[in-house]
């Protein structure tokens, strides 16, 4: 090949300044470089071409196409540069971060606990903070359970009014049925541990009943205190505690009313004091007074039917409705609206779920 023709020469550095110009990031421009300068490339070849030229030619040849290599060279090099840093400030205007912005929550933050998971763990927190352990029972009963161990008697009026859902009769005769409440577990847990015994049992109930304030299926915890001493001293004690913690407040002023259970002797009611005001309930103040829970001394048939001596042990019980407590405390007015999945809603009522609720760091915080 000659370079006798300079045109050539000046040609190709013409065209390889050219793409270099042209290049528009920095990978074009590599192929660039390696077309003109690398092993097989176009200025490298003119060089190669050095060593078949008499010493006078090279001299003058050498001299240009070195001056052509310097060139493409040095306009690589700027090119390039203005390449690094367009890219650069493509980055940074791509990759821009507003710090001041809230964090966003991950999907892990993203989900909602619903209030009544919320409350049973309050509960549980409130009352493990007491001793108690959590006894369950299965959801599908006996009638025994259900109700001859807890002292109801065969045809009692007692049976009816709990309106249960009942299931086929069995070939033995034995009828299943939802567990209208959370007692029988109370039955289980004296057949399978001695005294003392100390529990609750938070759980799903059934009965036949729908309206704003019920639903045929809800929640109930119940708790059991079985020893030699127990009386009804402990247990005013532990349900004040229990409603100072779960409702948050330094006090709460409590009314225990006569009523009839057939599983407890004495029974009795409990309502707790409060103000309604705008829709909003104020605990431990007010002139309003509602029921939150069953309770009494447990009857001496149920310990008996239970295996346990009721000349040697005594003990209490009570029951409350989860739904009802979740209600109040969380101000929500319709029952139903805790069973219809409705996204909007839990996203409002529910709870974050890597804020568990603890007496320590705060139940509801
Ligand atoms: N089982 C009762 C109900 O569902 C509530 C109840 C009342 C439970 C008194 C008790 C109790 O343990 O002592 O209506």
């Amino acid at each position: 090949m000659g370079l006798s023709a300079m045109s050539d020469l000046a040609k190709l550095e013409t065209e390889i300044l050219g793409a270099i110009a042209a290049a528009s990031d920095e990978a074009a421009l590599e192929a660039v470089r390696v077309g003109a300068l690398g092993k097989k490339g176009s200025i490298s070849a003119l060089l190669a071409t050095l060593g078949k030229m008499s010493p006078d030619e090279r001299k003058t040849e050498g001299a240009k196409i070195n001056l052509a290599k310097d060139k493409v060279t040095e306009a690589l090099t700027a090119r390039r540069d203005i390449l690094k840093n367009a890219a650069l400030d493509a980055r940074l205007a791509s990759e821009t971060i507003d710090v001041t912005l809230p964090t966003r929550e991950t999907p892990a933050e993203q989900g909602r606990i619903h209030p009544l998971s919320q409350v049973m763990d309050e509960l549980t927190a409130i009352f493990a903070d007491m001793g108690f352990s959590i006894a369950e029972g299965p959801d599908i009963e006996t009638d025994e359970y259900n109700f001859t161990k807890l002292n109801f008697p065969e045809g009692h009026p007692a049976r009816e009014m709990h309106d249960t859902f009942f299931f086929n009769r069995k070939e033995d005769g034995s009828r299943p049925l939802l567990r209208t409440h959370t007692s029988p577990v109370q039955v289980r847990t004296m057949l399978s541990q001695k005294p003392p015994i100390r529990v609750i049992c938070p759980g799903r109930t059934y009965r036949i009943d729908s309206d704003a304030t019920h639903t045929p299926q809800f929640h109930q915890v119940e708790g059991l205190v079985i020893d030699k001493g127990s009386h009804l001293g402990h247990l005013k004690w532990i349900l004040a505690e229990f409603c100072k913690a779960f409702f948050e407040v330094d006090n709460v002023n409590m009314k225990f009313r006569p009523s009839f259970f057939p599983f407890t002797e004495p029974s009795l009611e409990v309502d707790i004091q409060c103000r309604r005001d705008k829709g909003e309930i104020r605990f431990g103040e007010g002139e309003d007074w509602l029921e939150i829970l069953g309770c009494g001394m447990v009857h001496p048939n149920v310990l008996r039917a239970c295996g346990i001596d009721p000349d040697v042990y005594q003990g209490f019980a009570w029951g409350m409705g989860i739904d009802r407590i979740a209600m109040l405390k969380y101000g929500i007015n319709d029952l139903r609206q805790m069973f219809e999945s409705d996204t909007r809603w839990i996203n409002h009522y529910g709870f974050k779920p890597l804020d568990v609720p603890t007496l320590a760091g705060g139940l509801s915080s």
